[in-house]
């Protein structure tokens, strides 16, 4: 795996870092591919339960393309990049692990279409996250303007992808586009990892199933569906082992079993 992105594995959590910082941590091949080895990976981990995925240097989550690459491709490379950066997000976001995007300065374009695949977004009080694609001649092509309306509802959305405006940290957290602002955002996004690994693994990996692919289907099927990935659950040594934990009064002990 390149240097453009780290994996610092901390057993059941690990740290994706995005490590361009003198790109600020822009989305060019190496960083995508980087990403998508990562996706890998951790889906192959067991007892892998949480990801914290932040950038390097103190300037940027993600500045979002890498307009410095960009300038060097002919329409067919840009086309097959594209194709390629929204499978490496897809992966991130159908992983059966937890993602959470810590997010710190800069979070433009790519990089908050990135954050919008994690399943928990913290933002530090310093950042400035926007979608200013149109501002520079293109549209936010890796699912932008799909995955931000299905969050925080189509007029909030409309207003950022139109307009480019960049907003700060307590704005998107106002229109819900991230989860907590925090003073120390990879300390924060921790915390929430800490509390994920404390779960049953199977009962969340099912439960982000249900969630995202539930999340477009009309209410039957998806009632259905939650059934489907309820029914997963019924044999497993977990679900016995927190009705057992229960009972005794003490803290459960979950093996993803
Ligand atoms: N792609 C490639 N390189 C980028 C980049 C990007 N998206 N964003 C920043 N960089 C590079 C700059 O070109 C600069 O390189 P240089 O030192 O060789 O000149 C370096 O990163 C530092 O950028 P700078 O603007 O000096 O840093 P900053 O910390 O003051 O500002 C940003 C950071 C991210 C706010 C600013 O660079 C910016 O607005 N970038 C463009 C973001 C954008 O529009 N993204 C959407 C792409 S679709």
């Amino acid at each position: 795996m390149s240097n453009a992105v780290l994996i610092e594995d901390h057993g059941p959590k690990w740290v994706v870092r995005l490590n361009m910082p003198e790109r600020r941590n822009a989305l060019g091949r190496a960083v995508v591919t980087g990403l998508i080895e990562a996706a890998e990976r951790a889906a192959a981990v067991k007892t892998l339960r949480a990801i914290v995925l932040c950038g390097a240097g103190d300037k940027a989550f993600c500045a979002g393309a890498d307009l410095k690459e960009r300038q060097g491709l002919n329409q067919d490379e840009v086309r097959a990049f594209v194709t390629l950066l929204n499978q490496s997000f897809r992966n991130i976001e159908t992983s059966p692990k937890v993602w959470i995007a810590a997010i710190h300065g800069a979070c433009l374009g790519g990089g908050l279409e990135l954050s919008l695949c994690a399943d928990l977004r913290v933002a530090q009080r310093d950042a400035v996250i926007g979608l200013p694609e149109v501002r520079l001649g293109i549209l936010p092509g890796a699912g932008g303007t799909q995955r931000l309306p299905r969050l925080i509802g189509m007029a909030r959305a409309k207003e950022l992808i139109l307009t480019g405006t960049r907003i700060t940290a307590a704005e998107a957290l106002a229109l819900g586009v991230v989860n907590r602002v925090a003073d120390d955002h990879e300390a924060a996004a921790h915390a929430l990892a800490d509390e994920v690994c404390l779960a049953a693994p199977i009962s969340v990996r099912e439960a982000k199933r249900a969630v995202n692919q539930g999340w477009e289907l009309p209410l039957e099927e998806a009632l259905a569906l939650e059934r489907a990935c309820y029914d997963v659950i019924i044999p497993t040594q977990d679900r016995l082992e927190g009705l057992k934990a229960f009972a005794e009064k003490r803290a459960p002990q979950f093996k993803g079993e």
